[in-house]
Order: structure tokens, then C-alpha cells, then sequence
């Protein structure tokens, strides 16, 4: 099965959820995909000042950013994966929406938060699974500094995830240059939306994020990739039929796993 999937990089407004949804939702009207990536809480921005400002900013499923991408997937009949910012109880999470034409498949919320997110974000916890889209294929979701534990990319392979969606607000430069051996090495499509541009809030903090959004393949190469501040919708056209897990006839990449040997729980 060949499909055309994309990520969609810029630079969202910080506290402009309508602004920044209505940004996103045009750009992809402009554009034919099966799978779009968007970057880590995308209509927030990222860098909160507390947990009070956070939950200012956090959505539900009926707020206005899911219900405008599930509107938009419905009427292109495609899926759409982003990071949001999510209504918790004390603290938000900071989690990661899956949209088709049959509206919310799926929410994740980031396992592994980065450095300050843990004094602003609850911690996820959505197991790491594949995703049935209904169309033939599975995908899995994770966000951002979750590609440093290769437990949850294998996690979602083992699981059957073909495509890994990726939202991601980048501000190392690692993740770009090691997604090949997590694609090579569970043989999957890797979709990292990142985002660009710096934030600093009130406390004087600063981040400034790394672009660089990429597809990987599961024969470990750069699908494509783009510059660290472009701006715009980004696809390629990927075939699923590399997600086979028989390297050759006599390796398996799941069936030869030696777990007598490892010591990884
Ligand atoms: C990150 O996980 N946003 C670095």
C-alpha cells in the first residue's frame, strides 16, 4: 500500500489556540495527504510559566482544536496526528490527538516528559499501542523526547504500528541525526514533525526549537527532510509494503529476538 504522508513545520503563537489552529487547518486545506504530522502542543506553544498558566491553555476533546482537525479530516478523509495541550485534573498533559474521517481514533500522552515539563505536565499515561486507522494500517503515536527510549518506538512496532507519528518540539539536534537506526531498527516509517523559532516566558527561561521536521524510512534513509526555520507542508510518498519484518529468508526481526539473552526489565 503506498500512501502520501507529511508533517507540517512553522512557528506557533504562544497562548493563540484559535490563531494558530486557523493557521493549520488553512495550510492543510492547500494540500493532498493520506497521514499530516504537527508538531508538540501546537496551538499552545510550549514554554509555560506554571502549571496555572498551562491549564489556562488546556483542551478537551470538544475544544476548538480537535474539533477543527476532526472536521478537516472528515472532509479529506485522511488522518491527522498533533500535539495539544490536554485538560487533566491538577495538571494538564501534554498530549498528542489522532483524528481520521471517523473523528478522535486516539489520544496519547507523553510518557517521558523533558527536563521542566515535569513541573507543569501530569505524566502520561496512555501505553505505548498501535493505532487501527481502518484503512488497512496501523500507526503509533509518541511525542518528542520519547524517541530517547527505544523501548516505546519497539513498544509500537511490536505492537504493529507501520507509520510512527511524531510531534515533536525539538531543542537538541540529536533526534534528526539517530531517527534512522529507530526506523532501520523496528522497520517503520518515521513521520518527526518538529516546529522553529524561541520562546522566553516572564521567569526569564528560554528554548529555542531545532526544525529540521524529517521522514524516515525502514530502510534507514532521509526521505526527506527540511531547513531548521522553513515554514510550510512537507510530503513524500512512502510504501508500507518495506514495514515487513522478514529481512531475508531466514531472518525475522521480531521472531529472532533473543529475550533469553537480554536484561531490559
Ligand atoms: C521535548 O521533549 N519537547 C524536548
Amino acid at each position: 500500500m503506498k500512501l502520501t504522508v507529511g508533517f507540517l513545520q512553522f512557528k506557533p503563537e504562544f497562548g493563540k489556540i484559535r490563531e494558530n489552529t486557523d493557521y493549520i487547518i488553512g495550510e492543510l486545506k492547500k494540500h493532498r495527504f493520506d497521514i499530516a504530522v504537527l508538531p508538540e502542543l501546537c496551538t499552545t506553544g510550549y514554554l509555560f510559566e506554571s502549571v496555572k498558566q498551562a491549564n489556562e491553555f488546556a483542551e478537551s476533546k470538544d475544544g476548538y482544536f480537535i474539533q477543527s482537525l476532526s472536521k478537516l479530516a472528515k472532509e479529506k478523509k485522511c488522518i491527522i496526528a498533533g500535539g495539544f495541550c490536554e485538560r487533566g485534573k491538577e495538571k494538564p498533559f501534554n498530549s498528542q490527538v489522532l483524528v481520521s474521517e471517523k473523528g478522535v481514533l486516539s489520544i496519547y500522552r507523553k510518557a517521558h516528559l523533558f527536563y521542566k515539563e515535569k513541573e507543569i505536565f501530569a505524566k502520561g499515561n496512555t501505553p505505548f499501542k498501535a493505532v487501527d486507522t481502518g484503512k488497512g494500517y496501523k500507526v503509533g503515536l509518541m511525542i518528542c523526547f520519547d524517541w530517547i527510549f527505544p523501548e516505546a518506538m519497539r513498544s509500537l512496532a511490536l505492537d504493529g504500528a507501520q507509520v510512527i507519528l511524531h510531534s515533536a518540539n525539538l531543542v537538541l539536534p540529536y533526534c534528526q541525526r539517530a531517527m534512522f537506526a529507530r526506523s532501520l531498527e523496528n522497520r517503520v516509517f518515521i513521520i518527526t514533525a518538529n516546529r522553529f523559532g524561541k520562546e522566553t516566558n516572564s521567569k526569564g527561561e528560554s528554548v529555542e526549537f531545532t526544525g529540521k521536521s524529517q521522514i524516515t524510512s525502514p530502510e534507514g534513509e532521509v526521505l526527506l527532510t527540511i531547513g531548521e526555520k522553513t515554514k510550510g507542508f512537507y510530503s513524500v510518498e512512502i510504501d508500507l509494503s518495506l514495514t515487513d519484518k522478514q529481512m531475508n529468508p531466514l531472518n525475522h526481526l521480531f521472531n529472532d529476538k533473543r529475550t533469553d539473552l537480554y536484561n531490559l526489565f
